[in-house]
């Protein structure tokens, strides 16, 4: 069902590969709710160019950035003024990687020039997306800025490496900046705290077809999907949540005030 509440609002959408990513659907869930976006992605990520789908359906042009050159995010930000004729009211932040995880590096073995990669590419990218924006004054008053993370930052998930800590200064830039966006700006900055979601970053991390059946059986909701982190995200973009900013918002169907489930006992049995 579409509400129309980001009618007339404007944004940039990182971080849709395919149609599982979620920042996928919540461009269709952006579009449905009549905002209007400019699509950006790595160029490297758009060699793929299933993108293009994503650009046509919504009717949007796409702008290719690495999320960790500032020249590239100052270049897609004076662009997407240009092209959707004005300041900023949305911004999603959907990127992660991590090289030793990708590498099947084990945290207690890191190669540190691959964590220094992934933490440029997952956390300090939120930090240079918002400087850029900020400098630029390219966000309107009252417009929110979203970034993806994962509870791993508060709680130890041993698989998902160092992308614990970049999650952890992910969010921790969200508050800092969000200090300075709100008080300077009247922008709100904060993070969604997603449940495990098969798409391509999170198939990445391993044992993960094991861990998303265990989040679904600890959660009373079940987990979150991607589709549901769309509305979620389209509702943080909505002027129904003005005054909510610098929050680690957890959209995980429960799980993280979850101690154990009844699932999750009888798997032990009576022993
Ligand atoms: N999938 C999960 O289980 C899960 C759970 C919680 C949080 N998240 C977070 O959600 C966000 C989106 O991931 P997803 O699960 O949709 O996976 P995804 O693989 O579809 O999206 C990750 C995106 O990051 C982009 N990216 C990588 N390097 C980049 C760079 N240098 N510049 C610009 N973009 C770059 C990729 O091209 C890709 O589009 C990530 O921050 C991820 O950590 C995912």
């Amino acid at each position: 069902m579409a509400y129309n509440l980001l009618k007339g609002k404007k944004g940039i959408i990182f971080g849709a590969l395919d149609e599982n990513s979620i920042a996928w659907k919540t461009a269709e869930r952006v579009h449905e709710e009549g905002g209007s976006f400019v699509l950006t992605n790595a160029p490297i990520a758009m060699r793929m160019g299933q993108i293009n789908a994503l650009a046509e359906k919504t009717g949007s042009q796409i702008i290719p950035a690495d999320a960790t050159s500032e020249e590239d995010l100052e270049n897609l930000i004076s662009q997407s003024m240009e092209i959707l004729g004005g300041k900023l009211d949305f911004v999603l932040h959907s990127i992660g990687m991590s090289v030793n995880v990708r590498k099947g590096r084990h945290y207690t073995d890191e190669k540190y020039d691959w964590t220094a990669k992934g933490w440029e590419v997952s956390a300090l990218s939120f930090h240079k997306v918002m400087q850029g924006l900020y400098k630029a004054d390219a966000m309107n008053p009252w417009g929110s800025i979203v970034a993806l993370t994962y509870m791993a930052a508060q709680r130890t998930f041993p698989d998902y490496n160092d992308m614990a800590d970049n999650k952890a200064y992910l969010e921790s830039v969200a508050r800092s900046f969000g200090y300075f966006f709100g008080k300077e700006k009247q922008v709100r900055v904060n993070t969604i705290s997603q449940s495990p979601t098969p798409t391509t970053a999170g198939q990445g991390v391993k044992g993960f077809d094991a861990f998303i059946n265990y989040a679904e059986k600890m959660s009373p909701l079940g987990n979150a999907t991607a589709q549901d982190c769309a509305d979620y995200t389209v509702s943080l973009f909505s002027d129904l949540t003005r005054k909510v900013t610098m929050q680690n918002l957890f959209h995980d169907g429960g799980f993280s005030a979850t101690g154990v489930s009844q699932e999750i006992i009888e798997t032990f049995g009576d022993s």
